[in-house]
């Protein structure tokens, strides 16, 4: 037996525990320790009957996600299925005892079970999908034999867990076990020992026909092709449950194994493997080691109660952190927790939340005219208006009321944090937080480190995040930190492109067909496009005389056309905020072009794309270069939770990667050529293009080097 796997014995059941920490994935000696012990269950004429339980945390998290790329690589697919018939066909009933998760591969040994007993925490689902795959042991053939075929359809789409009641009331798990579970299960399998053991295959009644089915199906491709537009895997995911339906199960399982294969092999899946260790790689930081200790963070302020204020508020109350909301008057404070109230009022609505849980979350937050009780809090978050002079106002009034030691954040978007914490006693204990609008609903927070930010702060907003349903990336304070920064010339380039005759609505469609939520001059209309024109005011004195810069927004905005807030920008708005094209936009942006002398000509949708990713791409790799993000995948990873890039291209340097680094390099090289300097390729980039390397190479060497 591999030491992976053990069995014991308690009397007449075998205990069967899988000890693979961290999470128990499938990985190599797995499956081969579950075979042996199946086979000594059967050979032990005083066994009776076997329970399979998880060591550790959890029950087991899936396949070993990092064995995928290797699959890939030499070719060789070791196949779950041959296993799990071994299970199911095991003359002694097997019990599946699940605790934490059964995710994945676990779930799908946990099918292969006779019964499923659980803790009333654990969850259980099938999230391939996230992995640009699909169910590959016989997850997409069991599953709607147990739950129907509507519900595997949604698990399998969604990849989104069920709670173990919820599991318990679909007929997935045969008992909830309250207190010790291994106790429960024991009992369980000597009431079941004697009984014929069921097995999942063997079901059909909750497959239904194919005619009761194929609406069903119909309408779950609509919803993928609206919801998760783009995105293979759960198109699959249904080719394969609706095979499973039309023929017998194996025929089912060799249909799955088809798909799987082809998800396994695509761009889509290594896109969204990269994405899944990124997520956890962000959270490593080289010169901060994981025993640095955390600071508590138990009560918090917020100073403003504007748009990001309130959402910031709104964050720390759904995690359970009392907070207190400072603005400067009560008819501020009546307008920031009227917003909050309405928000919540509306999650409530859609019944994202209960209304006992939002009365407990309003509960949880203070409205306050002043500092007296900011003495007692841990941290304090800063989101009053963007003004430098205001802000060093506020940081003074925060170093004299806070406790030594209490986190002191800005939520700041443009300005220079070391500035900011230079008017304080204890520079160390500051730094950024720069939450994305609407803060209660972006998962992206960029952790920005000051210069003097210590390492017990820096690691404990890095915690901190996690606990806030957040993804936390440390960057470095440069202007726009990591994602503003590369937003700037994303949105240069869409801006340029209309003024060189492309159609403003096949700007925005050439990057939504790309895949990305929304089009840049749609997003600069949703954002208000007046926030850019006054940063562009104010730093107009360091633009180099004679580089070109877009004038269109300027112009559109010297108009009073702010986008989505004055129902006009580069589309007009109604009531409801849906756009329609504005041929006066048009109309202008042609007579500008032709004042300016700006030649104009046909601008296919792949130019546009490639206009639009590698100027995210060339500033990507200038801020890898120096420092202001630790890895290139720090940079997918801000890309993918705050800008709406597609997740199944892995964020902009992994997808220029994947385009080749020599390919994008010469395109750069290309357009510096026709539109001047602002297109100087960033020397990494080169670098990188000419030894044939990638930007995943340039982070492999800097793990190493750390
Ligand atoms: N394979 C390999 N490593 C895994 C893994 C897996 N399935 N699941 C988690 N890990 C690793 C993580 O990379 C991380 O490693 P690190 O410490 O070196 O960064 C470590 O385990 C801990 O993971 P988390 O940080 O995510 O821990 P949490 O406690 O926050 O979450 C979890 C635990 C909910 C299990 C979460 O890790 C998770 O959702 N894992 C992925 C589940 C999944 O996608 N399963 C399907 C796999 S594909 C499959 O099974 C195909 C099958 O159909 C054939
Ligand atoms: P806002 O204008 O909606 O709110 C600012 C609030 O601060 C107002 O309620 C105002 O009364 C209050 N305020 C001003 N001076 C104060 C003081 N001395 N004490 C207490 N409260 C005071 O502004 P918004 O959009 O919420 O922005 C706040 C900060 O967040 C800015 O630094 C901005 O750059 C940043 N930010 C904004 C984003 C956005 O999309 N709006 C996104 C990310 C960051």
């Amino acid at each position: 037996m591999s030491n992976l796997v053990r069995i014991s014995k308690e009397n007449d059941i075998a205990v069967i525990t899988i000890d693979n920490p961290p999470v128990n994935a499938l990985s190599p000696g797995v499956p081969e320790g579950l075979a042996a012990a199946i086979d000594e269950l059967n050979r032990d004429a005083t066994i009776k009957a076997a329970i399979v339980i998880g060591a550790g945390r959890t029950f087991v998290a899936g396949a070993d996600i990092k064995e995928f790329g290797k699959m890939v690589a030499t070719g060789r697919r070791g196949s779950l299925l041959p296993l799990l018939r071994k299970i199911e066909d095991s003359a002694k009933p097997v019990v599946m005892a699940i605790h934490g998760q059964a995710f994945g591969g676990g779930l799908e040994l946990a099918m292969a079970g006779h019964y499923r007993v659980a803790s009333p925490t654990a969850q259980v689902g099938q999230p391939e999908v996230n992995l640009g795959i699909i169910p590959g042991a016989a997850g997409t053939q069991r599953l709607p034999r147990l739950v129907g075929v509507a519900k595997a359809v949604e698990m399998c789409t969604s990849g989104k867990p069920v709670s173990a009641r919820e599991a318990a009331v679909l007929g997935l798990i045969d008992k909830l076990i309250d207190g010790d579970l291994l106790t429960g299960a024991l009992s369980f399998a000597r009431e079941i020992a004697d009984k014929p053991a069921p097995k999942a295959r063997e079901r059909s009644q909750k497959l239904g026909t194919a005619e009761e089915s194929a609406p069903i199906f119909a309408a779950a491709r609509d919803n993928v092709r609206k919801k998760q537009r783009g995105m293979k895997a759960p198109l699959a995911a249904i080719d394969a449950i609706e095979a499973g339906t039309r023929m017998s199960f194996e025929e089912g399982c060799e249909a799955e194994a088809k798909l799987f294969t082809e998800c396994l092999l695509s761009d889509q899946s290594k896109a969204l493997i990269h994405v899944f260790f990124g997520e956890r790689e962000v959270a490593k930081i080289p010169d901060i080691p994981k025993e640095t200790p955390m600071l508590p963070v138990n009560r918090v302020a917020v100073v403003g109660s504007g748009t990001m204020g309130g959402g910031i508020a709104m964050v720390f109350a759904n995690a359970g952190i009392p907070v207190l909301l400072k603005d400067v008057g009560q008819a501020a404070l009546d307008l920031g927790m009227g917003k909050i109230r309405k928000n919540y009022a509306s999650s409530v609505q859609r019944g994202r939340f209960t209304q006992a849980f939002v009365d407990e979350r309003l509960a949880l937050i203070s409205p306050v005219h002043n500092y007296d009780a900011f003495s007692d809090v841990d941290m304090v978050v800063e989101a009053v208006f963007e003004g430098m002079a205001l802000k060093k106002t506020v940081f003074e009034d925060l170093d004299r009321a806070c406790r030594p030691g209490a986190i002191l954040a800005s939520n700041t978007s443009t300005l220079n944090i070391d500035e900011i914490a230079s008017v304080t006693s204890r520079p160390e204990t500051v730094i950024g937080t720069h939450f994305f609008s609407p803060a209660n609903v972006m998962r992206l927070l960029e952790i920005v480190r000051g210069k003097k930010s210590s390492r017990e702060v820096i690691a404990t907003c890095m915690q901190l995040s996690k606990k806030l349903g957040k993804i936390g990336v440390l960057v470095g304070n440069c202007r726009g930190f990591v994602g503003n920064r590369m937003f700037g010339p994303y949105r240069r380039e869409a801006q340029f492109l209309v003024e060189e005759g492309a159609a403003i609505e096949a700007v925005d469609q050439a990057l939504v067909d790309f895949g990305n939520a929304m089009g840049p001059l749609a997003t600069g209309d949703l954002a208000g496009l007046d926030v850019g024109w006054r940063i562009r005011k104010e730093y107009r004195h360091t633009e180099k005389p004679g580089v070109r810069q877009p004038f269109a927004e300027d112009r559109l905005c010297e108009m009073g056309r702010y986008g989505q807030k004055t129902q006009k920008g580069w589309y007009l708005y109604d009531e409801n905020r849906r756009s329609s094209p504005d041929p006066e936009v048009t109309a202008l942006v042609r007579k500008w072009s032709a004042e300016a002398g700006t030649p104009q000509r046909q601008i296919s949708s792949d130019e546009i794309v490639e206009r639009c990713v590698y100027a995210l791409v060339n500033e990507g790799a200038r801020i890898l270069e120096e420092g202001y993000a630790l890895r290139a995948v720090d940079i997918d990873i801000i890309y993918l939770n705050g800008y709406g890039f597609p997740a199944y291209r892995g964020g902009p340097m992994w997808y220029a990667d994947t385009v080749g680094l020599p390919k994008v390099y010469q395109r750069i090289c290309d357009f510096e050529r026709q539109h001047g300097e602002l297109w100087a390729p960033a020397p990494l980039l080169k670098r990188l293009a000419e030894a044939g390397k990638t930007f995943a190479d340039f982070d492999k060497e800097q793990v190493a080097a750390a």
